[in-house]
């Protein structure tokens, strides 16, 4: 039996990266104020298709949707997003503190055409705000990102933003739009030309290679923004400058989910050939009327949890592997008795302690503790419990000391925990 395409294990050898990234991630976010949420992998459809939008790929292709035995059609979350939202009107929120910050870390799913970088199972570490509509809120998102790559070690990467507007100067941009498409119907794909009444903006995320050829000298939404977006956005901007932030401003930035308003960004990297977004977000304003709740203002960013792993296991930055503290090597049935109580006392206290509960050879137990990279092997042989004593063996030096056993324990611990090897 094997994984279905798209999918992935991701095994023990590569988890340590996962992990050094999942614990900066909550140590930043939580000093920004965040509290973590965890939302189901399974919503209704309706949820994904009113809030990523019916004309964007996601909802018309990518969705893994199903009816359950009832016939409701239930779908595997495309992202976080509509989730939380979701869960924020739900719960009435709004009701007790309309300002919530979240983040929730987990797998997402889009069934797309799988490649380097991109899965049909992906995970998403995903960050939303509600309830503060200020431009400091944009710019403080993204100095957390940066921060968080910063803290990563990554350099690399460039921050793209531009701003999309909102329901006061998207209708200008859009006729603007439609005028330039009129003239360029013959050279657009079927898809667009289906999205030229239904959702005209998404014709500017197109990737087939004549649409994009066509729409080259689009307008941009940022020559459209009312007075309120641009004062919006030239603060985010000003405050990112002050902040050492670097950013390309990109007219070309749409995004490919309906929801957003305003500000709008990518990360990307060019270490992933095609899959060059690591993060991307935006404000999404209209967002939680839009899912029943009162209108509330929402913003948020989503990191491509694999790519940025890639991203990483490319430039090499890799956390060094823990060794095992302590390898245990029982000889004859008393001593593996004496040593499994041991052994479970030393995981107790802390100290990575492995015994092997076979009747192996001392050679062949030798062998096991240099593979498993032990920095000291206990040898409990039958002439030492004679004389209760074990002998402790550093392997590094392969000095060797008697340790009685009426004192082992705190003597391995006061070593093991002040481990000169392991630092
Ligand atoms: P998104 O741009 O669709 O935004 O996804 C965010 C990130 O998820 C992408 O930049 C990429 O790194 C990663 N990603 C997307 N699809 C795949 C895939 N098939 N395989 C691997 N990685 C992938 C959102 O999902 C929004 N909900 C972000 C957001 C939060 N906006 C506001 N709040």
């Amino acid at each position: 039996m094997q994984t279905i395409r798209g999918f992935r294990d991701i095994l023990p050898e590569s988890i340590a990266l996962w992990q050094k990234i999942e614990k900066e991630a909550v140590q930043l976010f939580t000093a920004f104020g965040f509290k973590e949420i965890r939302i189901p992998v399974i919503e209704k459809t309706q949820l994904f298709a009113r809030s990523i939008g019916e004309a964007t790929d996601i909802v018309e292709k990518e969705m893994y949707t199903f009816a359950d035995r009832k016939g409701d059609l239930l779908t595997l979350r495309p992202e976080g997003t509509a989730s939380i939202v979701r869960s924020y009107v739900q719960h009435k929120m709004y009701a007790s503190d309309p300002v919530r910050r979240f983040f929730t870390i987990g797998p997402m799913f889009r069934r797309e055409r799988p490649q380097k970088g991109r899965y049909r199972q992906f995970y998403q570490i995903d960050v939303e705000v509600f309830g503060i509509a200020s431009a400091y809120m944009d710019s403080q998102l993204i100095f957390m990102l940066n921060e968080l790559f910063l803290r990563l070690g990554l350099t690399d990467l460039s921050a793209h933003i531009n701003s999309l507007g909102c329901q006061e100067c998207r209708p200008a941009f859009q006729t603007a739009l439609l005028n330039f498409i009129s003239s360029k119907k013959d050279q657009l794909c079927e898809n667009c030309l289906r999205r030229v009444d239904k959702n005209p903006l998404r014709i500017l995320d197109c990737k087939t290679p004549s649409c994009k050829a066509a729409l080259e000298n689009a307008p941009a939404t940022l020559d459209h923004l009312c007075k309120d977006c641009e004062d919006h956005f030239n603060t985010v901007k000003t405050n990112l400058k002050k902040q050492g932030v670097a950013f390309i401003e990109d007219r070309s930035l749409v995004r490919g989910l309906d929801y957003y308003t305003r500000t709008a960004w990518e990360i990307q990297t060019t270490a992933l050939g095609a899959q060059s977004a690591v993060a991307g977000g935006g404000r999404y304003d209209g967002l939680v009327k839009e899912i029943g709740g009162p209108a509330t203002p929402g913003i948020g960013f989503a990191i491509g949890f694999d790519r940025l792993v890639e991203v990483m296991e490319q430039m090499g930055n890799l956390p060094e592997e823990l060794p095992l503290d302590l390898f245990i090597v029982a000889m004859g049935d008393d001593a593996m008795e004496k040593c499994y109580h041991w052994s479970c006392e030393l995981n107790q206290k802390g100290i990575c302690t492995e015994m092997d509960f076979g009747s192996k050879s001392m050679k062949a137990l030798m062998k096991r503790a240099d593979k498993l990279n032990a920095q000291y092997v206990l040898i409990a042989g039958e002439t030492e419990l004679a004389q209760d004593a074990v002998i402790l063996r550093n392997m590094n030096t392969k000095e060797q000391v008697t340790v009685p056993t009426q004192t082992l324990i705190s003597e391995l611990t006061r070593i093991l925990k002040n481990n000169d090897i392991k630092k």
